[in-house]
């Protein structure tokens, strides 16, 4: 069970990165809205409850930036009266809330080395039934349509057993996910060839952009689902699943608390993929390293797999 100091912390002292000043910043006296400590204190506690987003004391500007935009469309005049109207729970308002202070920045074959790596975990399983992989923080769509690339691309086809969820807390990226039209910026990333194969031009788009093919499409399920939340309305177990760069807007108990919950969720022998910068040495007892920030089960966590893939 993972035990730290931070458990006690406070959200403020948990992400502390400099003294908090009550005094305005330099240029609030410039802004169209007013922003106080306090108002920032609010949002902060706000977004960690809800999402589990652990903002630092230096996201002050942004979270004025992103919100002000909310302002201007609630018609709302300070921020006071904005994180009133949230805290009062309008359910639209808290969904837009959440929207605008997620980071959804992302890329086809983002972290490349974990494709092949996929490919090789699935080969001696592709004569088995269904395959199924859980990508937990899906943003605009990029990763898990590089999931089914790879995958299509392992199989000479594409497998209609394979199933693959999509999810995220954001409501807008999942709605960008499920059209699945990309600019040219972002269809650089992708190889000239599985551009080819896998996506469609003209019909209607603007200039040089394209769309997923509905057939490679068809391997995903979207599904709106905060990690914070005590359950999950799915069932495992998953081969694999992709929580890769959301972990490290959590602290680190809210990350044992979300690694906890997966161990149910996976096959015994599944892997979890990692972001480039995160790292699970606090959940030891649950997860052992495989590969570059690629983790399989330990022999603990794999027999409580074992028993709930029973139930
Ligand atoms: C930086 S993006 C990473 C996207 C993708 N996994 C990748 O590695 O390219 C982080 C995503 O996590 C999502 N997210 C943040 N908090 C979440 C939560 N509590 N539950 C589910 N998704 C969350 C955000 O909406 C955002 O789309």
């Amino acid at each position: 069970m993972y035990r730290s100091n931070e458990s006690s912390k406070t959200l403020a002292q948990a992400t502390a990165v400099a003294p908090c000043t009550t005094h305005p910043t330099t240029h609030d006296h410039e802004r169209e809205f007013l922003f106080t400590e306090q108002d920032f204190e609010r949002i902060r506690k706000l977004i960690y409850e809800r999402a589990g987003i652990a903002l630092s004391p230096i996201k002050r500007d942004m979270v004025y930036s992103r919100l002000a935009r909310r302002l201007r469309a609630t018609g709302i005049r300070t921020f006071g009266e904005y994180v009133r109207y949230v805290e009062q729970g309008d359910p639209a308002e808290l969904e837009a809330f959440t929207n605008s202070l997620t980071t959804n920045l992302t890329s086809f074959f983002r972290e490349e080395h974990h494709f092949p790596l996929l490919q090789e975990f699935l080969r001696p399983r592709m004569q088995k039934g269904n395959i199924n992989i859980w990508c937990s923080a899906s943003s605009t769509g990029e990763e898990p349509y590089s999931i089914a690339m790879a995958v299509a691309e392992l199989y000479g086809f594409i497998p209609n057993h394979v199933k693959i969820i999509a999810s995220d807390l954001d409501t807008n990226v999942l709605d960008k996910a499920r059209q699945g039209i990309y600019s040219p910026d972002r269809l650089a990333k992708v190889p000239e060839e599985l551009l080819r194969k896998y996506f469609l031009r003209g019909h209607g788009m603007p200039e040089g952009h394209a769309q997923v093919r509905p057939d490679l499409q068809a391997l995903l399920t979207f599904r709106q689902i905060n990690l914070l939340d005590a359950t999950w309305p799915m069932r495992g177990p998953f081969d694999a699943i992709f929580c890769r760069n959301v972990m490290i807007y959590f602290d680190k108990p809210t990350q044992y608390r979300i690694l906890e919950k997966f161990v149910p969720f996976m096959a015994p022998d599944g892997l979890l993929f990692a972001g480039h910068s995160e790292s699970f040495h606090h959940a030891a007892d649950l997860f052992k390293l495989r590969g570059k920030t690629v983790y399989a089960l330990t022999e603990n966590a794999m027999q409580r797999a074992c028993r709930s893939e029973r139930r």
